[in-house]
């Protein structure tokens, strides 16, 4: 399969669509009093058209689940059918589609009967990604999960996220079915489809030691970096899942992925600084400074282009063609926007350079939406969406990054 460098945005169904059955709906009761978030479902081919305005050659979208399948022994068609209208959309223009199947939600049967800690779950999503599969053939680059290890914490160890379990033992189920899943997909769609290239969308952290002459928080950065980044890329290079943690006492799992990536999907924001905190959970603090004076997102996160570098240096290690999946700031101040796009496409340009095997970047955010723990405030979006009256406008720095993209077009 010939890769031409991929320029594009990046969204998620859930979060533009929203739907009545998925188990966010049910979980987040801002959802019942905020504005409609459905609306772009049945706008999609007013909003479809902004990415041609944008000019970039890719989208990154999900699949929502829970309206392919609202019940367990329920398909829909129709809603299947709206996604390959996407699909067919962008193959006219020629603009590469990237599908990823699970980005965060599920039908609430699947929630309320299995979730991941479940063994049966991975029964349940394979038969998704068949049914998914034999319908959507015209697209080569997927993405099973976004952000595993996201999911995981906020939803097995935190509890922040559905299912809002607190619980390591169901932690650690969940993690090994997630990885199942994410294999047996993987092999469907590489029977199914011909020349696919299948990846994982992957949240990295740049993760440094708060006082740098600590050597508890330098033990304990190094510690919080091999868990939340490498342990999910370690288990699928070697097939072997580590949770070196103290509290897991060191567990190891044998199972069956290994070399089942083509290639990886970095989602790269930020860096945080970790401390050694007697008085806090696991004795760490984890915490969003602004050190170089870049400044602080709405989300509170630090920007660091440079964190961005070290990243994709940590996720290369894994020998694939990587690609930047999300990078983006939720800010109203447009030229904090510009700015925190530019540089970190500064850095790209840098990593590329050096020899990193990058084969595309993708800004998050499209247009502003439904962001999981903030609601509607945080603004990611290039485009502009007025929730009372659903107007999308585009900002300054939509044409900011149609000129940069085209400036820089020929990466490859
Ligand atoms: C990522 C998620 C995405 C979005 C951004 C801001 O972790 O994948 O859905 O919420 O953060």
């Amino acid at each position: 399969m010939t890769h031409i460098f991929l320029w594009g945005v990046a969204t998620s169904a859930f979060q533009l669509e929203g739907s009545p059955y998925a188990d966010w709906a049910t979980w987040d009761s801002r959802l019942q009093t905020h504005p409609d978030i459905t609306h772009h479902y049945y706008l999609y081919k007013k909003d479809l058209k902004l990415l041609k305005e944008l000019g970039v050659n890719a989208y990154r979208f999900s699949l929502e689940w829970s309206r392919i399948q609202p019940a367990e022994n329920r398909w829909d068609t129709k809603a299947l059918q709206h996604y390959q209208n996407i699909i067919d959309f962008l193959r006219d223009e020629g603009i590469e589609p990237m599908v990823t199947l699970h980005h965060f939600t599920h039908p609430n049967w699947f929630i309320e009967t299995y979730s991941w800690h479940h063994e049966q779950s991975v029964v349940k999503f394979q038969e998704y990604v068949e049914r998914v599969a034999n319908q959507l053939q015209k697209v080569r680059y997927w993405i099973t999960f976004n952000e595993p290890n996201v999911l995981l914490l906020g939803g097995y160890l935190d509890g922040c996220m559905p299912p809002g379990l607190q619980d390591r033992s169901s932690f650690v189920r969940a993690f090994k079915n997630i990885l199942y899943a994410h294999g047996s997909a993987y092999d469907t769609l590489h029977s199914s489809l011909p020349e696919v290239w299948v990846g994982i969308a992957h949240n990295m952290v740049a993760f440094s030691p708060y006082w740098r002459w600590n050597p508890l928080d330098q033990f304990l950065s190094r510690m919080v970096h091999y868990y939340y980044n490498h342990s999910l890329l370690d288990a699928l290079k070697t097939g072997l899942l580590r949770l070196r943690f103290p509290v897991f006492n060191k567990m190891e799992m044998n199972m069956p992925i290994q070399g089942k990536l083509d290639f990886l999907g970095v989602n790269y924001y930020t860096r945080i600084h970790v401390r050694f905190n007697p008085f806090r959970p696991m004795c760490l603090d984890l915490r969003h400074e602004d050190r170089d004076g870049y400044g602080l997102t709405d989300m509170g996160w630090e920007i660091h282009p440079h964190g961005m570098e070290r990243t994709l240096k940590e996720a290369s290690t894994l020998g694939l063609p990587m690609i930047i999946t999300e990078n983006g700031i939720a800010t109203r101040n447009q030229q904090k926007k510009e700015k925190f796009i530019k540089s970190h496409i500064d850095t790209l340009e840098q990593c590329l350079k050096k020899g990193m095997d990058i084969r595309g970047y993708f800004y998050w955010s499209l247009m502003d939406h439904y962001e999981w723990l903030k609601g509607l405030d945080a603004r990611f979006g290039l485009y502009s969406v007025n929730y009372d009256t659903l107007e999308r406008k585009a900002t300054s720095v939509a044409g900011f990054y149609s000129y940069l993209i085209k400036k820089r077009a020929n990466f490859d």
